[in-house]
């Protein structure tokens, strides 16, 4: 009997209202403390920090993004590290829920609060901005003219806006309190969403919608300005008649052509970082190419970094120059584009290789790994994996592993490799 009562215990999946209520009383205490973090004033020294390697744009630390939900806290990230150097397409794959939107997110600050918030961790992000004076205005950069007086710049490439002073600074995105992150957010890091049509207001026309966020991020533009910086923006995303998809509604566009307008978007203000989080899943397989190709060569124009989310490993494969795989919150593997795809070594990396479906495959079904991700609210001590995994080692019963170096760009979190694979 008292077999079966405990049997029943660790069987079951639903909570007492006793249980409930003292859940929702810690989530409570903690979200309030988080909270207040968020929308406290804060000096600019709390969040100016220093980068652990200068060839980074991105550095993500440990990062643990929860949700504090009546069930119980979701570790949706849970204690992720992983760097974006310059220049470069880090993509980050792993199967459906494992976070690699929250990690996104987390970056850009858009977590719905009070439930989702950054628990703990650092983003350091390499951030160029407006250099300001005593009362906190951009300085115009001026210069003298042949009578000697002091002109103001213009711009000569795009809008013709004035040109300000900048200078570089690297801030911590998760220290930052939110009323600060208009200074990154949008500005210097922008998103492109999977669906286009939820990312653009229906009932303005594309040009309104650009010509807003020029008019957010430049100071001083004019109405001509900002239309002419729309108009070239997307003319650089392959539209051909910019001035008609201008002039248009968001619904008398083509999905692929939407899609180009967001990039357009995203683009406005020369960010020195893109997030795109499955930027071609809802478009057919040509348009997907002409966006990849697209986004391929705006990385190369604008000089900045992509970080690609995907759980399409043939887009990583042709894209990204790293990769980042997760797996339950955590990254599990990362190394460069051929490390992951020629030398893959956590057995989940190796399961999604496997996964893939190719033409010289003799089978006719595809592989899949068996069995789920555990339970985000109860996270066993020991690897996620074990429970799908085939080779399991005793170790795999202990601790969850740490990250082993193999490489100096290939790291892995798996009992199977230990102090010999570190040592080469
Ligand atoms: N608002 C929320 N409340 C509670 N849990 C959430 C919330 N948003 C996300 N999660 C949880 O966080 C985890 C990570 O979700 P995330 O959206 O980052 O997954 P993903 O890797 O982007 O998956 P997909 O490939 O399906 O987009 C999931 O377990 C999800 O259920
Ligand atoms: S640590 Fe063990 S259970 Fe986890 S992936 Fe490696 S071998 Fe499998
Ligand atoms: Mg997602």
């Amino acid at each position: 009997m008292s077999n079966e009562k405990n049997t029943e215990k660790t069987q079951k999946h639903y909570l007492t209202s006793k249980e409930i209520k003292a859940i929702a009383k810690e989530n409570s205490k903690v979200m309030k403390a988080l909270e207040k973090k968020k929308y406290r004033k804060a000096v600019e020294s709390e969040f100016v920090t220093t980068m652990k390697d200068d060839k980074n744009i991105l550095e993500i630390e440990d990062l643990h993004t929860y949700f504090f939900t009546d069930q119980g806290v979701v570790k949706a990230v849970n204690g992720v590290s992983f760097n974006i150097p310059k220049n470069s397409t880090v993509g980050i794959v792993g199967e459906s829920g494992c976070g690699k939107s929250v990690t996104s997110m987390s970056v850009m600050r858009l977590l719905q609060g009070p439930q989702g918030q950054i628990y703990s961790g650092s983003i350091r992000f390499k951030s160029e901005e407006f250099k300001r004076d005593a009362k906190g205005n951009p300085i115009p950069v001026f210069v003298k003219d042949e009578n000697g007086a002091d002109t103001q710049v213009q711009a000569t490439s795009s809008s013709g806006a004035p040109l300000f002073e900048m200078e570089e600074k690297v801030l911590d995105i998760a220290e930052m309190p939110i009323s600060e992150i208009h200074r990154i957010r949008g500005r210097q890091i922008s998103m492109i969403f999977q669906e286009p049509m939820t990312s653009l207001n229906p009932v303005f026309t594309i040009g309104n919608q650009l010509d807003e966020v020029v008019f957010i991020h430049s100071p001083g533009a004019t109405k001509e300005m900002a239309k002419k910086r729309s108009l070239e923006m997307l003319e650089l995303v392959g539209i051909a008649a910019p001035e008609r998809v201008y002039n248009s509604y968001p619904h008398e566009l083509s999905g692929g052509m939407r899609q180009r307008v967001m990039i357009s978007m995203a683009l406005i203000c020369d960010p020195r970082l893109i997030i795109a989080d499955e930027p071609t899943t809802a478009l057919d397989v040509t348009i997907q190419a002409q966006i990849l190709d697209l986004l391929r060569d705006l990385k190369d124009r604008i000089n900045g970094s992509i970080m690609l989310i995907t759980h399409d490993l043939g887009i990583i494969a042709e894209m990204a120059d790293y990769v980042v795989v997760m797996y339950a919150g955590r990254v599990i593997e990362q190394g460069t584009v051929s490390e992951i795809f020629h030398n893959p070594m956590h057995p989940y990396t190796i399961g999604l290789q496997k996964s893939k479906p190719t033409m010289d495959s003799d089978s006719d079904t595809l592989f899949n790994i068996p069995g789920n991700v555990p339970n985000p609210v109860n996270m066993p001590s020991h690897c996620y994996f074990k429970e799908r995994c085939s080779k399991c080692i005793g170790k795999c019963s202990g601790d969850y592993p740490g990250m082993i170096q193999v490489s100096p760009t290939h790291y892995v979190a798996c009992h199977l490799y230990g102090e010999e694979e570190k040592n080469g």
